[in-house]
C-alpha cells in the first residue's frame, strides 16, 4: 500500500536547487506567520505530486505560484488570522487582503528573483484568487487549488489545526472528511485526500 502521508512530507528546509528555492527564500520572512513556512513546503510537496499526472500544465507557473500564494498573510494581524479562513471563517474581506496583499508582495519576490517574466502575470491571477474564487481559471491554477488543500490532510497540518481551531481531532477530520467532494478539482488530489485521511484515521485514532 502506498503511503501517500510519507510521499506528501516535505524536505526538511529546502524546496530543492535552483530558482524554486531562491523564491522560497525570498518569500521566506513572509512565511513566518500562521505556520506558512511549513504549510508552503508540504503544499509545493503536494504540488509537485499532482504536476506527475499532468505533463501539460505549466510547472514553472504552479511551483511559483505555490510557493509565494501566501505570502500576503504577513499583512493579517495575527490575532485576527483565525476569522479570516478554516471552519469559523466569518470575515471574508480580512481573507481577502491576505491574497490583495499577496499579489503585491509576489510581484516584488518575483522581480527581486529575476522570475521568467512570461509567467509573472498568470501567476498574480492564481495568488489573487487563489481562495476566494470558487472557479479556477485554468489547468494551472487547478493544480495550485488542490495542492493548497490537499496540504490539510496531511499529519502535521491536521495536528496544528485541530487545536488551533478548538476542535477534537475526530471532529476535525471529520470535517475535513465532508469537504473533499466539493474541494477538489481533480480526481489526483480528491484520491489523495482520502488516502491520506485513512492513513491518519488509522495512526491517530
Ligand atoms: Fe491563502
Ligand atoms: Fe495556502
Amino acid at each position: 500500500m502506498i503511503n501517500t502521508q510519507q510521499n506528501l512530507r516535505p524536505s526538511i528546509e529546502r524546496l530543492g536547487e535552483g530558482i524554486y528555492q531562491e523564491l522560497y527564500e525570498l518569500a521566506k520572512p513572509y512565511l513566518d506567520t500562521r505556520s506558512n513556512d511549513i504549510h508552503t513546503r508540504i503544499a509545493f510537496t503536494c504540488a509537485k505530486e499532482l504536476l506527475k499526472f499532468y505533463p501539460d500544465a505549466d510547472q514553472a507557473v504552479v511551483l511559483a505560484a505555490i510557493i509565494l500564494h501566501d505570502v500576503g498573510w504577513k499583512m493579517v494581524p495575527e490575532s485576527r488570522q483565525l476569522t479570516a479562513f478554516g471552519p469559523k471563517m466569518k470575515d471574508p474581506d480580512l481573507r481577502r487582503v491576505h491574497e490583495v496583499e499577496g499579489v503585491r508582495i509576489a510581484s516584488e519576490i518575483m522581480v527581486a528573483a529575476d522570475y521568467d517574466f512570461s509567467k509573472r502575470e498568470e501567476i498574480l491571477l492564481i495568488i489573487e484568487g487563489h481562495d476566494s474564487r470558487d472557479t479556477a481559471l485554468s489547468l494551472n491554477d487547478k493544480l495550485l487549488k488542490d495542492a493548497d488543500k490537499l496540504w490539510r490532510f496531511t499529519q502535521t497540518s491536521v495536528e496544528i489545526y485541530h487545536q488551533r481551531f478548538l476542535m477534537g481531532l475526530q471532529e476535525y477530520m471529520d470535517w475535513l472528511e465532508g469537504r473533499i467532494e466539493n474541494w477538489f478539482f481533480t480526481p489526483e488530489a480528491d484520491r489523495l485526500a482520502r488516502e491520506t485521511l485513512a492513513e491518519l484515521q488509522m495512526n491517530l485514532t
